[in-house]
């Protein structure tokens, strides 16, 4: 009898430093992901509207990203509180998974002749900075064809109302913009990029 207990006792004891040995190494990248599959999709191509894609995106951005989260920087609904949960470490591992991740662009509904006007006043004001139509990761600003409409209009407004940061000559051209189209010319823009599925 007595024995068993000591076995027993001896298996929760192994089990026990086995579980803490899990806890304290670092979780995998994939593992790290996956807490954000629920909003942002399977590998970071999100499904709905109410969540950015954030697959593809370059790793430099997405760390400047979630540390501008984690200071408050930058404006956000429930960012700023998920980013703070997370170390540097773990923001690298997470940046380096995601920008090996594929942007997948979803069917969206878009007023060709507002897109086509868009695709204009892009080349004009935007490409500079968003290359390829705003589909390249290589620019460091992030990937805006494709992208959820609601989404870019939410980061529109965040810019231009809510007081979010922009790049200096980002701000210079998006005033100019603003001056010659006021919001028909951002709402053109915003039709570009989501007629590019
Ligand atoms: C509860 C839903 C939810 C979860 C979970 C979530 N996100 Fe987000 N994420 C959002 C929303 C909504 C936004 C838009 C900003 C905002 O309003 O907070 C966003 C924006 C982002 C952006 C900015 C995208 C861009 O194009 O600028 C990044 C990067 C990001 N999230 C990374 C992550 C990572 C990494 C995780 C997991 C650790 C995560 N998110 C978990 C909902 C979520
Ligand atoms: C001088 C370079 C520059 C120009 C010009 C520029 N941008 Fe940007 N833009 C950036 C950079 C860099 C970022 C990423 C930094 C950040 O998120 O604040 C960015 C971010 C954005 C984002 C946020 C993406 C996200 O996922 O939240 C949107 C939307 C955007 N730009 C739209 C535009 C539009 C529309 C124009 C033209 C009217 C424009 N930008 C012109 C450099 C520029």
């Amino acid at each position: 009898m007595r024995k068993k207990y000591f076995v027993q006792f001896i298996l929760l004891l192994c089990s026990g430093m086995f579980s803490g040995v899990i806890l304290a190494a670092t979780p995998s990248a994939s593992m790290l992901a996956n807490t954000c599959v629920g909003c942002h999709g399977p590998n970071g191509s999100s499904l709905g509207p109410a969540s950015p894609t954030i697959a593809g995106m370059s790793k430099d951005n997405f760390i400047e990203i979630m540390t501008a989260y984690q200071s408050g920087e930058r404006p956000a609904t429930v960012m700023t509180r998920i980013a703070k949960g997370y170390t540097n470490e773990e923001i690298e591992l997470m940046a380096d998974f995601f920008s090996k991740q594929k942007f997948v662009r979803q069917k969206q509904k878009y007023d060709s002749g507002k897109a086509k006007l868009g695709k204009k006043l892009h080349k004009k004001y935007c490409e500079k900075c968003h290359e390829k139509g705003g589909s390249s990761a290589e620019d460091d600003a992030g990937i805006l064809a494709g992208q959820w409409e609601p989404y870019l209009r939410y980061s529109m407004e965040d810019f231009t109302k809510n007081g979010r940061k922009m790049e200096k000559k980002m701000k210079k051209k998006m005033g100019a913009l603003q001056k010659e189209y006021g919001d028909k010319g951002i709402d053109a823009l915003i039709n570009y990029y989501a007629s590019q599925n």
